[in-house]
């Protein structure tokens, strides 16, 4: 088979490392590390992918030894790397301290280096164990300051090993690293293209349909939009039925997918609920982050299962399509909050009898979110729904932030260049330190003289403080309103709050949209905090980050102008006293602020 099989060492790693490999024109397929060798005979190749564990605690994750001797090529990656050197004796030590971040490989004549440019270049490190012997037989090929045996081979075996990842962006060279592997190592050819799947998928949904119709829970997000047009182009209009809930948090635009789909497959094919009424009631009063996710879940069931009964869709005429995609089949032993809307949508009662008896069909399970865009554009979808950028299920909720009590904004006590002026903002936001979350206090600061120098702060800060999590630049007060007066005022989630927020979202869109920025960024959520001169006045948070998947996250860099038309497009309306161009990497800050 030409595959590549990942072997997951737990995270997320295994899914970067698979998508750099499809990026190539190879699939790739993601395998539990603890599967026996025999299942990986005729792939081409194995990589062993990175993780969180130790190599030196007797329960960290293995393989199967005999994987060794197959004769399949096998490159381990970081966790990967120290397994190879520990079961085939050589040495690994536990790390006294942590490499992480960016380091000089210097890298010699190694099978995996050939074809490169330049012998020294930047690799990203994340470890704590370091391998300090090769195994007999193996050569060093690579070394860093901290590390002797960055990169090591066995030539004759085929066997090879990278303390770096060179799946991240802060690798150079690394998709040429992994060509060498991919083509000149495991000899594989250029055949997977996900637009050549289309009929594949197709044929697929009709084998599994039978006679029976498609019943869809439509968000406006990619993934069900896709999952849907699949479906209705497989089965016909008659036979699909998308519904789709308004909760009352989604932004401008997002009912464009619906409306695409409706024009396209048909006004009977998808019908809206506007449930709006329902969420504002339950979320009444509630300003902690983690109980409004709670109750937007909760109320999600509530609301779909009285939408089923509704309906009255019998059981055995209908199968329910979901646009479930490749990582959320695996156990990535990163499973996050995010997931908690999608599980929700998952686990109606209703929704679980069908999963139960079989009845659930999900025509994207083979592909990765990018793939599932390049299905959308051969179907044919418009653009601005195929590239939408990501959004939480529990939408504008999680965006617009409340408060119990007031409380004046502080001057910051933290060190700060000359020049550079700090404010405590008094409401917390999520953060993520390690693998712990935070809930902590925001920087505020001002006169920082670029947003490079700015993001700089902000590592600093975040590194010496660690009551601080996020580092915002203030990108624009209201004369006559300083922001070192402002005060947070008691708000929760109303109506009007979210419409203010849904103003300034699709305002901000619209700008880096006209500016050609939207699609160099990867997401940017925009929040609100109840911070002004008086009760009802507030503060717009820009948050651009670009990533690859959510899990690690830079913020994005916008252009001066920009951010200065940004913050006077959004001071034209009414009740905006400021606005903050957060400037925090994740970790330490999460990418949403609740
Ligand atoms: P954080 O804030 O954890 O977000 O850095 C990482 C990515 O996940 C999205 N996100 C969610 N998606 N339900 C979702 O479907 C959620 O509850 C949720 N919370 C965060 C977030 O937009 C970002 O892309």
């Amino acid at each position: 088979m030409n595959q590549i099989v990942v072997l997951n060492a737990g995270g997320q790693y295994c899914h970067l490392i698979a998508r750099r490999i499809r990026e190539l024109g190879v699939h790739a397929v993601v395998a539990d590390i603890h599967r026996p060798a025999t299942d990986f005979r005729g792939a081409r190749g194995v990589i062993i992918s990175g993780g969180p564990a130790s190599v030196t605690a007797p329960t960290s994750p293995s393989v199967d030894r005999a994987l060794y001797e197959l004769g399949v090529p096998v490159l381990g990656i970081c966790y990967g790397h120290q397994l190879l050197a520990r079961d085939l004796a050589g040495r690994v030590e536990p790390g006294t301290t942590k490499e992480y971040g960016h380091a000089v490989l210097h890298a010699s004549n190694g099978q995996l280096f050939r074809g490169l440019p330049a012998r020294t270049f930047t690799v990203w490190m994340s470890h704590g164990d370091t391998v300090v012997d090769v195994p007999p037989g193996f050569a060093i090929t690579g070394q860093t300051d901290d590390c002797k045996v960055a990169a090591m081979e066995h030539v004759g075996r085929r066997l090879f090993g990278l303390q770096f990842h060179p799946e991240v962006v802060h690798t150079e060279h690394g998709t040429e690293i992994y060509r060498s592997f991919v083509f000149d190592v495991c000899g594989c050819e250029r055949d997977w293209d996900p637009r050549a799947r289309v009929d594949h998928v197709i044929a697929d949904i009709r084998r599994v349909a039978g006679a029976r119709k498609v019943f869809f829970l439509i968000s406006g997000g990619v993934d069900s939009t896709v999952a849907f047009a699949l479906c209705a182009r497989a089965l016909g209009p008659d036979r699909v039925l998308g519904l789709y809930v308004d909760t009352g948090f989604m932004r401008e635009g997002d009912t464009e997918a619906m409306q695409y789909l409706r024009t396209t497959v048909g006004d009977d094919a998808v019908r809206l609920a506007d449930r709006s009424a329902d969420f504002f009631a339950a979320l009444r009063g509630v300003t902690h982050p983690e109980d409004k996710r709670a109750i937007i879940g909760d109320t999600f069931i509530a609301v779909q299962e009285d939408e089923f009964a509704r309906l009255g869709l019998r059981e055995d005429e209908w199968l329910l399509g979901q646009g479930t995609i490749y990582p959320d089949t695996i156990e990535s032993g990163g499973a996050r909050h995010a997931a908690k809307i999608k599980t929700h949508h998952n686990r109606v009662e209703r929704i679980q009898a069908l999963i139960d008896a079989g009845r659930v069909i999900e025509p994207l399970v083979e592909f990765y979110k990018d793939e599932v865009r390049v299905l959308g554009e051969e179907l044919g979808l418009p653009h601005e729904v195929v590239w939408r950028h990501p959004f939480p299920g529990p939408g504008l909720a999680v965006r617009c932030l409340g408060a119990d009590a007031p409380a004046g904004v502080e001057p910051a006590t933290v060190t700060l260049p000359p020049g550079v002026t700090g404010s405590i903002v008094p409401v917390r936001t999520v953060g993520v330190q390690g693998d712990e979350r935070s809930y902590s206090r925001m920087l505020a600061v001002e006169g920082v003289r670029d947003v490079e120098a700015a993001g700089a702060l902000a590592r600093r800060v975040t590194n010496e403080y660690r009551a601080i999590n996020r580092v915002a630049m203030v990108a624009f007060e209201r004369p006559g309103a300083r922001f070192a007066d402002l005060a947070i005022h008691p708000a929760t989630l109303t109506r009007e709050r979210i419409a203010l927020l849904r103003r300034a979202d699709a305002l901000v869109t619209h700008l880096v949209r006209a500016r050609g920025l939207y699609d160099a960024i990867w997401q940017m959520p925009v929040a609100m905090l109840p911070l002004g001169t008086a009760a009802g006045r507030e503060t717009i948070v820009l948050r651009p980050v670009n990533s690859r998947d959510g899990m690690t996250a830079d913020f994005a860099r916008l252009p001066e102008s920009v951010v200065a038309e940004l913050a006077w497009a959004l001071g034209e309306l009414d009740d905006v006293d400021a606005v903050l161009y957060d400037v925090t990497n994740k970790p330490p800050a999460t990418i949403e602020l609740e």
